[in-house]
């Protein structure tokens, strides 16, 4: 069976259903409720202290993040953006540089994350592997486990001995954070996941899933754990499922994958090629069909598309991908989920980030922006805003939570369907409105009729283009009682007892709104036009109006407590963000709103001057905002507006970035280059999948300790007269790299090729010989850049093909065929191999290229003999060729900021000239610019590794095949994102000069 990924790089995005939906299965919605401590669960929904909730949860990789501070930024962005859950995978590899050796400190951190997670108010899904897959060398393994002959994801001893190394490391971290770990916690740690994705269900991973589950409750692991399907497979649901065609497992809760919605075009348009799928209520079966393959668990979806990658080569995807899975998308397709009993949603990625040094596999590039509601400099994109709208409902209604089928409705128009539920205790319902199709693009104009709670009504509505809508009805707001609206709901809170209730819609479409009332109520409208009309038989007070800027009603009477009511339009909503104290106008983010001896502190960002709007309790008697007070005067039904408008950021003066220095990087190209403290190549055992020719040593760079980046080889042969050519068989990953000389001669370069749907990771290199090499004694000098192992998507070690050398052959013989010359070979990667000298930046910081050895990437680094050059280069030269400078920051205090380096022409994916840079910012490898490969040209370097305010040193590895024009195209710094606002962020602390590196 082809993977979900598989299918996706294939172009076919998983809009059929898939088998198990064939399956007999029936929600039960009798299954008795499971528990877990505080959490708990039934068919409906999940629970926390016997609430249900709806999980609303957003993907995010500290690992992708390298500056801890602002993993707080990012997880205040996705709680003011409406979700209530974070969902973390944790690398494994990240972590453990040998075996038997874990580090948990500085930007690994991740017990400090989690105490953040719960300070900003989220709960917390953990994924701690041990495999994560997630587009990262190895899949999240680390690199001494490819070295492991037993088979990964098999109950294999030695693997779970591995395995258990890290397990009992990260499960104590995530045990201490677990919900269940303090009654008085009200966030934490709520689901716990496994695995990922095992497609393989043979006995010997049943055993190795049942060792992990038992393993996790043995680390007192005591919250349900679940497994996450890479499709709705039904694979690894919970034992007690007694359906047909799925397989169990020892999980508590059944979860799957899907990430439908159609790709980009290779010219970089979206598609709507795609509805969205029911996987659940409305999915093949009708409405018994059951919210998932498992019939007592709550629908789970543990991954949903927020985005999608982007590969070497590409004509730069993220961009087109944040409008594909974009505003609209979440609507559609998300609210189709929560229609289908989906209540449990991570999105996948709510922040890409960076996968920075050697953290990417062979399938994407250094960014993985990943389209994501949050852009890798920490932008919100417009999508964030819209699941802030999204994530204001369901924070206003918890009657969402554990709703089931309703019955049909009636609709007067073909294009339109709308999935209708309700929650079976408070009778509240929600009415789900999207095109028939739902990828459908029609403007329509109709009429639905449906029994209500309060009654039958006939409600006109438009659903204008691809669109949907998520209405409520018969729903308890506050002291208020809401028949129903067509316009939907941001926002509900109740202050001093008076409710305040923000609506919105798409702009210059009609809204009505219809609220109960004993008695005629008084209708105000302060701002903007509406008309009521009471209809005293039923005590339906009817509002319509154009969503049109706002209009904002006050009222009162009609036995209820009174009533602010803003009727927005999309644009003027987004403007609101809604905090537990306050509702609040006008900033481009507010982080947190406190209420605390009469003042109320605002925390958060403006993109420019703003004017600010608050609703909050009369309590409030003063506000600040960033800590600075805020004059204020009485705005539009009770609420605040400042005097003056919170200032906007300033420009930020980035200065250009001059005297270079270079030097020379590629000794070992040289025949007199003292290789002698070097490892010799041998005959030890390979656990590599790749087979390589008999009779050869293990050339493979990893059985010698080196599993990241680049690697040196040296060997000397005695020439023989038919030597024409050599042949070098290696193994590079993703837009990898082998450069070869003899005798300090360039012989050339070849490259594994970029692109979909699986690069090409190995590869053979021939390079024609010197007349010279037919006789006598030579060195050969060899090069192999690795980006990245593969990971283990299928179960099938995968991860173990091999990286670097994997033979070499002279060619030349009778006939033009390969022999075999002796050659005796010495390798050289990482300075310290697994030993690492530099533990804060980690594993995947560095590979073996003579001036990472040397220290040359540090800022510390004295290169003040080195040539000075000029930048753009004019000149290349074969190899590797280091450029060093430094320059000032002085972004203004309380300002936030993104700032990037850029190469050549940012306009164009891909430089006419060859040549790749490793991009060293104060020590720290953040990433890698392939010119001719693309797409990415623009590399944002997050603050905490950039110094905002002070001296910064970068370092480029330049990599060229020496070829006229082959050079170092012009280098800038770049503001990505910048608001005033932000919050502090301290310089991680790293070695500074190659003199604090360990021995
Ligand atoms: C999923 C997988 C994730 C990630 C994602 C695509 O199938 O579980 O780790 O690889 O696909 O970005």
């Amino acid at each position: 069976m082809r993977s979900l990924i598989a299918a996706l790089l294939l172009g076919s995005a998983l809009a059929t259903p898939l088998p198990a939906q064939e399956a007999k299965q029936t929600a039960n919605l009798s299954a008795p409720v499971k528990r877990f401590g505080r959490v708990s669960y039934d068919a409906r929904s999940l629970m926390v202290d016997g609430q249900r909730l709806v999980i609303w949860g957003g993907e995010f990789h500290p690992f992708r993040l390298p500056s801890p501070d602002l993993w707080r930024d990012i997880l205040q962005k996705m709680k003011a953006g409406g979700f209530n859950t974070v969902a973390l995978y944790f690398d494994w590899g990240y972590h453990s540089p040998k075996q038997g050796v874990y580090d948990f400190s500085g930007i690994r951190d991740i017990d400090r994350l989690l105490t953040m997670a719960e300070e900003e108010g989220l709960y917390v899904i953990t994924r701690a592997g041990p495999y994560v897959n997630a587009e990262l060398s190895r899949g999240g393994f680390p690199g001494w486990l490819v070295n492991q002959r037993a088979r990964a994801r098999t109950d294999d001893p030695a693997y779970l001995a591995a395995v258990d190394e890290w397990l009992t490391q990260v499960d104590a971290i995530v045990a201490k954070h677990q919900i269940n770990a303090d009654p008085s916690r009200r966030y934490g740690v709520i689901l716990h996941q496994i695995e990922n994705e095992l497609a393989l269900t043979t006995p010997a991973q049943r055993r190795y899933m049942d060792h992990l589950a038992a393993k996790a409750r043995a680390d007192g692991i005591t919250i349900p754990l679940f497994h996450n399907d890479q499709g709705r497979n039904g694979y690894w649901t919970p034992e007690s499922s007694k359906i047909d065609k799925v397989v169990t497992g020892p999980n508590d809760l059944y979860a799957f994958d899907g990430y439908p919605g159609g790709t980009c075009t290779v010219e970089g348009k979206p598609t709507r090629d795609v509805a969205a799928p029911d996987w659940g209520y409305y999915g093949p079966g009708g409405a018994k069909g059951g919210a998932s393959a498992s019939p007592d668990t709550p629908g789970f979806l543990a991954e949903f598309g927020g985005g999608w990658f982007d590969y070497w080569g590409s004509n730069g995807g993220y961009a087109c991908n944040a409008i594909q899975r974009g505003k609209r998308f979440q609507r559609v397709f998300y609210g189709t989920n929560l229609a289908n009993g989906i209540g449990i949603q991570s999105f996948y990625m709510t922040y890409g980030g960076t996968s920075w040094g050697w953290l990417p596999a062979p399938v994407v590039f250094t960014s993985y922006d990943y389209g994501a509601a949050i852009s890798e400099p920490r932008a919100l994109r417009e999508k964030a805003l819209e699941m802030k709208q999204l994530g204001g409902l369901i924070a206003s209604v918890p009657d969402l939570a554990g709703m089931i089928p309703a019955g049909a409705v009636e609709i007067s128009s073909p294009n339109i369907q709308i999935y209708h539920n309700k929650n079976p205790e408070t009778d509240a319902r929600f009415l789900m409105v999207a095109h028939k199709p739902s990828n459908g693009q029609t403007s329509d104009v109709f009429r639905f009729t449906a029994d209500l709670p309060d009654g039958r009504y006939s409600v006109p509505m438009q659903l204008n283009g691809f669109d949907a809508k998520w209405l409520v009805a018969g729903v308890a707001l506050g002291g208020h009682r809401l028949v129903y609206s067509t316009s939907e709901l941001q926002s509900a809170q109740v202050m001093d007892g008076a409710d305040l209730m923000l609506f919105y819609g798409r702009a210059g479409e009609p809204g009505q709104t219809v609220l109960r009332y004993a008695s005629a109520p008084k209708v105000t409208v302060l701002e903007g036009s509406a008309t009521s009309a009471f209809d005293a038989a039923k005590g339906d007070l009817k509002l319509d109006y154009s969503h049109q800027g706002r209009a904002v009603l006050r009222i009162e009477g009609g036995g209820r407590p009174p009533l602010t009511l803003i009727l927005a339009d999309e644009a003027e909503g987004a403007r609101y963000w809604r905090q537990e104290d306050a509702l609040v106008r006008g900033p481009a983010l507010v982080r947190s709103a406190t209420v605390k001896d009469g003042t109320l502190a605002l925390t958060g960002d403006t993109a420019e001057a703003s004017l600010l709007a608050i609703w909050a309790p009369k309590a409030v008697r003063a506000v600040t905002w960033n800590g600075a007070k805020v004059a204020t005067k009485a705005g539009v039904a009770g609420s605040y507006t400042a005097l003056q408008p919170l200032a906007g950021p300033a420009d930020i003066a980035l200065p250009a970035l001059t005297d270079w220095r270079v030097a020379k990087g590629a000794p070992e190209a040289d025949p007199a280059f003292d290789d002698g403290a070097w490892q010799a190549i041998d005959n030890r055992p390979s656990a590599s999948i790749t087979a390589r020719p008999d009779g050869q040593p293990n050339m493979g760079m990893d059985a010698y300790g080196f599993h990241d980046g680049d690697v040196w080889y040296r060997g000397r042969f005695t020439g023989t007269p038919d030597a024409r050519a050599l042949s070098l068989y290696y193994g590079a990953g993703g837009s990898g790299l082998v450069q070869a000389w003899v005798d300090g001669q360039f012989l050339g370069e070849g490259e594994t090729p970029a692109g979909l749907p699986r690069p090409i990771t190995t590869g053979t290199a021939r390079f024609a010989l010197p007349a010279g090499a037919r006789s006598g004694e030579h060195v050969v000098s060899v090069m192999v850049r690795n980006n990245g192992h593969n990971w283990d998507l299928d179960s099938d070690d995968f991860h173990k093909e091999a990286r670097g050398l994997i033979s070499a052959s002279l060619e030349g013989g009778p006939g033009g065929r390969s022999f075999a010359v002796p050659i005796a070979w010495k390798i050289q990667g990482k300075q310290g191999g697994e030993n690492l000298p530099d533990v804060a930046r980690g594993p995947a910081n560095n590979g073996g290229q003579y001036g990472e050895r040397m220290g040359w990437h540090l800022p510390g680094f004295d290169d003040s003999a080195w040539a000075r050059a000029s930048v753009p280069a004019t000149q290349a030269q074969a190899g590797t060729n280091w450029y060093r400078t430094a320059f000032n920051l002085a972004v203004p205090k309380g300002q936030d900021a993104t700032i990037a380096l850029s190469f050549g022409d940012a306009r164009i994916p891909r430089s006419p000239v060859r040549y790749r840079v490793l991009i060293f910012v104060n020590g720290w490898n953040m990433g890698q610019f392939i010119a001719h490969v693309g797409p990415q040209r623009t590399f944002p370097i997050p603050e905490g590794i950039l110094n905002h305010r002070g001296r910064n040193h970068v370092a480029l590895a330049v990599t060229s095949d020496g070829q006229p024009g082959d050079a170092l195209e012009s280098v800038r710094l770049v503001t990505l994102h910048t608001m005033k606002g932000g919050l502090p962020v301290q310089m991680v602390a790293a070695p500074n000069a190659p003199s604090d590196l360990k021995e």
